[in-house]
């Protein structure tokens, strides 16, 4: 109740607030305008813009700026001292501070009630309201305002018939409609027999009892289904454990049972060794759960594998199989082992000294040789080097690991089985990579590759990490690795280093220089460079020396090694002509239209003199310069092909850039100058 009057205070003072900041102290000499807060707590036009004092502050506060708050309980105080002048509701006293007895206001200085609390009545407000009474009058005690759930004069009538019990105070009408079974504004009155649900107002049956229907009830819905139709007898839901329109069909293997009457769909999942949206699919034999046949994820208890035909070990009667590596993995383990994720091999067998923890039975504190603690209990080192007594108190191997074994979780516990690699890594902690080989063989894709056969030298030497052959190669191999072999007509005794070269050539001064490279490889610099693959033809040749195409160039390529592209790409998809070319095809660069003055497929041909356009595939001429372009004799001077400009000026009697206009009078024009329009009518 205090809780409720202080809200109401607060709001109360800061739509006053409001209304300062709006009113009075918006403009004046206010630096910041809106929102200036020295005199917010003032009563509006008390505040003096000079000092800031305030001769009277909001309720609720109190000092020269009105800037300190009331005690708590008090509604206002006196603006000098602070003192208590008027309570809130519910308390009394000097300090407000004393709370009314089971009153909601009493006098301030006696603590005697002036009103009471809703249900409370009498001079003291010491009895309560009736039971079904929510408040009474405060002298006499009588109802007048009934209790949830009663009604009537008296309140004395109870809506038990109604929804949740809930009525309109006065009338009795129900709030939320009737009780199964009955109807009425009250829901006074009874459903017809077998009638579960009916209209309110007319009492016409709307929903039978299960599994009934039809106007009197007198109908049985079809079998598994025991809500239907009223009218029609058609089913709305079949029993559980059925589906189909008919509710004819048994649900599958649900996991609950239930499932969609239209689709049979399980509404959960399936039961073990079930699949499928409705669980009628069979997982493979001895298989708990998968999503398709062959695939099982989750085996019978006690087994693992692909097929589910693996028998987990004996120390761990659960286990399955691990997805990234295949490898079996204990879930849970049997007998005196321990820590499934050590493959259940820890065990207190192994302790050799056990201790009794108060309250909490007895755990290992120290482990056999070629065992160490974890977690309470003993686990087996793995695979030192010199031994198990250099096992450390992790796991960890002091000296290192035995040959081919490596560290993948603990100690030295997995064994490197990629063939010729002494040494592996562990792969995210999940799998293996090799990181060295044996002699005579080289890393390659985490796995070791044999040397070349070409490597000079007995062992077959190349470099581990790259391959390269150490002391270069056998005659009749090239390459860095030697691993490209030349026919002997070519390199009769010779190391060609070249890659592509058909006929080397070996100069005492410098490295080897190709002759002749292979079909398809030009010669530059004594390398070997690939012909432009946009060369046509079968082949694709191109002439061994300068890489010139020898049948011309693919659709969309020009230039001599027919690697420029007949368009320009501005961005991978964006294409633009080459060159004079208005328009063209966007893939082959094939000129439909030619910049004025140009012609032919890639528009790199100049139109006649005096034309201004040409056929853009014949040439021929099909807009000519003006007639009134200056004339020698009868030869017309040329014109600019784009502008139409007569560069040498008009015949006289003409005037413009185009010599199109008249001079006035039939005279000579004195001005050479264009029109200004003109201009405008040649731009594109
Ligand atoms: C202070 O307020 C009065 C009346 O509201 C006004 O006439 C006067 O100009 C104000 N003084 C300043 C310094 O803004
Ligand atoms: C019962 O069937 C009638 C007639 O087809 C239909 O109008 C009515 O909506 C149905 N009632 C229910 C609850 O489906
Ligand atoms: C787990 O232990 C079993 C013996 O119980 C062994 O066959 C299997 O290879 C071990 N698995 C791993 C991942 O170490």
């Amino acid at each position: 109740m205090t809780g409720q009057v202080l809200i109401t205070a607060l709001i109360v003072s800061l739509a006053t607030l409001v209304s300062v900041v709006d009113g009075q102290f918006s403009t004046g000499h206010s630096h910041h305008g809106r929102g200036d807060v020295r005199c917010m707590y003032c009563t509006p036009g008390t505040c003096d813009n000079v000092t800031n004092t305030c001769t009277s502050c909001l309720d609720g506060f109190y000092g020269d700026m009105c800037k300190q708050t009331c005690p708590n309980t008090c509604m206002s105080c006196d603006k000098v001292s602070g003192n208590c002048l008027k309570c809130m509701n519910g308390f009394f006293g000097d300090g407000c501070n004393k709370e009314c007895r089971q009153c909601d206001t009493c006098d301030k200085v006696t603590g005697a009630c002036t009103s009471c609390w809703s249900n409370n009545w009498g001079e003291n407000c010491q009895n309560t309201c009736e039971e079904t009474c929510q408040r009474c009058n405060v002298a006499t005690g009588e109802c007048q305002y009934c209790a949830t759930g009663f009604y009537g004069e008296g309140c004395n009538l109870m809506c038990d018939y109604c929804r949740q019990g809930m009525c309109d105070r006065d009338l009795g009408k129900c709030s939320y409609g009737c009780n199964d079974g009955r109807y009425g504004e009250k829901c006074e009155l009874s459903c017809p027999q077998k009638c579960r649900v009916c209209n309110q107002n007319d009492g016409r049956c709307m929903m039978c009892e299960p599994p009934l229907w039809g106007e009197y009830c007198d109908s049985r819905c079809p079998v598994n289904c025991d809500f239907c139709n009223i009218t029609t007898g058609e089913c709305l839901e079949c029993n559980p454990g059925f589906y189909g329109e008919k509710c004819a069909l048994n649900c599958h293997n649900c996991i609950d049972g239930y499932c969609e009457k239209d689709t049979g769909y399980c509404q959960g999942a399936c039961l073990d060794g079930w699949f499928g949206a409705k669980c009628d699919k069979k997982c493979m034999k001895h298989c708990r759960r998968c999503a398709e046949e062959n695939k099982c994820m989750l085996c019978e208890k006690g087994l693992a594998g692909e097929n589910c035909d693996v028998q987990c070990p004996t120390r761990c009667p659960t286990c399955a199989n691990d997805i990234l590596t295949g490898n079996i993995m204990c879930l849970e383990c049997g007998g005196d082992f321990k820590i499934p994720e050590k493959n259940c091999s820890c065990t207190n067998t192994k302790c050799t000294k056990i201790t009794e923890i108060r309250g909490k039975g007895f755990a290992c504190e120290r482990c056999a040789e070629g065992w160490y603690l974890r977690d309470g209990t003993c686990c087996p080192c793995h695979h030192c080097a010199g031994g198990n007594q250099f096992c450390e108190k992790n796991g960890n191997c002091k000296n290192g690991c035995e040959p081919k074994y490596f560290p993948a979780t603990e100690g030295c516990d997995q064994y490197c089985d990629i063939p010729h690699c002494t040494w592996c890594e562990s792969f995210y902690g999940h799998g293996k990579i090799c990181k060295g080989c044996d002699e005579g063989y080289f890393l390659e894709r985490h796995g070791c590759t044999p040397c070349s056969s070409f490597c000079k030298g007995s062992s077959m030497r190349c470099n581990q990490m790259t391959g390269v052959c150490l002391d270069g190669c056998k005659s009749g191999g090239y390459g860095e690795k030697c691993d490209s072999s030349c026919p002997d007509k070519h390199c009769p005794h010779l190391v060609c280093d070249i890659k592509n070269c058909d006929v080397c050539e070996k100069s005492m001064s410098s490295a080897a220089k190709c002759r002749k490279c292979r079909d398809r490889y030009y010669e530059s610099n004594g390398k070997c460079l690939a012909c432009s693959p946009n060369c046509e033809g079968t082949k694709g040749l191109c002439d061994s020396i300068t890489g010139k195409c020898l049948e011309g160039c693919k659709t969309g390529w020009t230039g001599d090694k027919c690697n420029v592209e007949n368009v320009i790409r501005i961005e991978p998809s964006v294409k633009i002509c080459r060159g004079n070319c208005l328009s063209c095809d966007s893939n082959t660069g094939e000129c439909a239209a030619c910049v004025a003055g140009s012609w032919g497929s890639r528009c790199n041909k100049i139109c006649p003199e005096n034309c201004r356009t040409c056929d853009h595939k014949t040439g021929k001429c099909v807009v000519f310069c003006s007639k009134n372009c200056k004339r020698v004799g009868n030869e017309l001077l040329p014109c600019d092909s784009i502008t139409g400009e007569c560069l040498y000026g008009c015949v006289e009697g003409w005037m413009g850039e185009t010599c199109r206009y008249k001079c006035p009078d039939n005279g000579k024009c004195t001005i050479t100058r264009k029109p200004v329009f003109e201009t405008v009518y040649f731009r594109k």
